[in-house]
């Protein structure tokens, strides 16, 4: 049997409370993820993507329906067991980045298993391994201020990676990066899944991006409403992503 790593069933999201302004940002969504996939979440500005993978993340609770995570049915845990759940199987990438600039590198990567009370000689074995892996060991020692954009979202992969998550969930991880960067992060998340069998969800409003993806939800209008597998190459993939998105662009018209 193949396990899955995310299993979401009729999640449906509803911002604002009862009478004013309510909006559904998600409706009945549902899909499951396999362990050791590589899959994308597609679909216009305000489709609902970010919604979508926060409350996958536990950082947003659902309206309706449910959400397991390697085996665990987050919606129906508590904030205190949450926070723990977050901070043992999830691990995060962000736009922005979000280090903490106080801290150096290593610190930053550490983070994690300072918080699970890792100490000593196997935090130092585990941030190297790491660091290694995404090729940012020569700046362990310095703070992100003087760092550039991409090795700062080396090292937030490096974070997200260290305490061996069950998924790494990004959301729009090359927003902040130029072409070249970008397209080194984006190599780099695939080689995790390839080499290292990292399961990662990642948002993305970008063709591109989401060619290193094996498989994309495409969301609109808070509804899922197609899937597509690559099937090819990257290149192929690429092409096949775009006639999609001029599609749905279509059907707006
Ligand atoms: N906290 C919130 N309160 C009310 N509406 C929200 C909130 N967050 C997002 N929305 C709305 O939900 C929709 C989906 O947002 P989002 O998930 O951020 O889309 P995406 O990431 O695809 O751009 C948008 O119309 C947005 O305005
Ligand atoms: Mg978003």
């Amino acid at each position: 049997m193949i396990d899955s790593v995310v299993n979401v069933s009729n999640v449906s999201k509803v911002y604002g409370s009862k009478g004013e302004n309510q909006f559904q940002a998600l409706e009945e969504v549902s899909f499951s993820m396999q362990e050791g996939e590589f899959i994308g979440i597609m679909g216009a500005s305000g489709s609902g993507k970010t919604t979508l993978l926060n409350t996958i993340s536990t950082l947003d609770n659902v309206s309706g329906g449910q959400i397991e995570i390697a085996g665990t049915t987050i919606t129906e845990m508590k904030e205190q067991d949450l926070a723990d759940f977050r901070a043992r199987k999830l691990g995060f990438i962000f736009q922005d980045f979000n280090l903490l600039e106080s801290m150096t590198v290593y610190e930053n990567i550490a983070l994690p298993l300072f918080l699970q009370k890792m100490g000593g000689r196997n935090v130092q074995e585990r941030v190297d391994q790491v660091a290694d892996i995404l090729d940012i060991k020569d700046i362990l020692s310095k703070y992100p201020a003087i760092i550039s954009g991409g090795q700062k979202q080396r090292t937030a992969a490096a974070r997200a990676l260290v305490h061996n998550p069950s998924i790494i969930l990004a959301d729009e991880p090359t927003g902040a990066l130029d072409s070249s960067n970008a397209a080194s992060l984006l190599e780099t998340l695939q080689n995790l899944n390839e080499e290292h069998q990292v399961s990662i969800m990642m948002v993305t409003h970008d063709a591109y991006s989401a060619s290193y993806c094996e498989r994309i939800l495409f969301l609109e209008d808070g509804q899922l409403y197609k899937q597509i597998n690559k099937n090819g190459t990257r290149e192929e993939f690429f092409k096949n992503i775009l006639d999609e998105q001029a599609e749905a662009g279509r059907k707006k018209l």
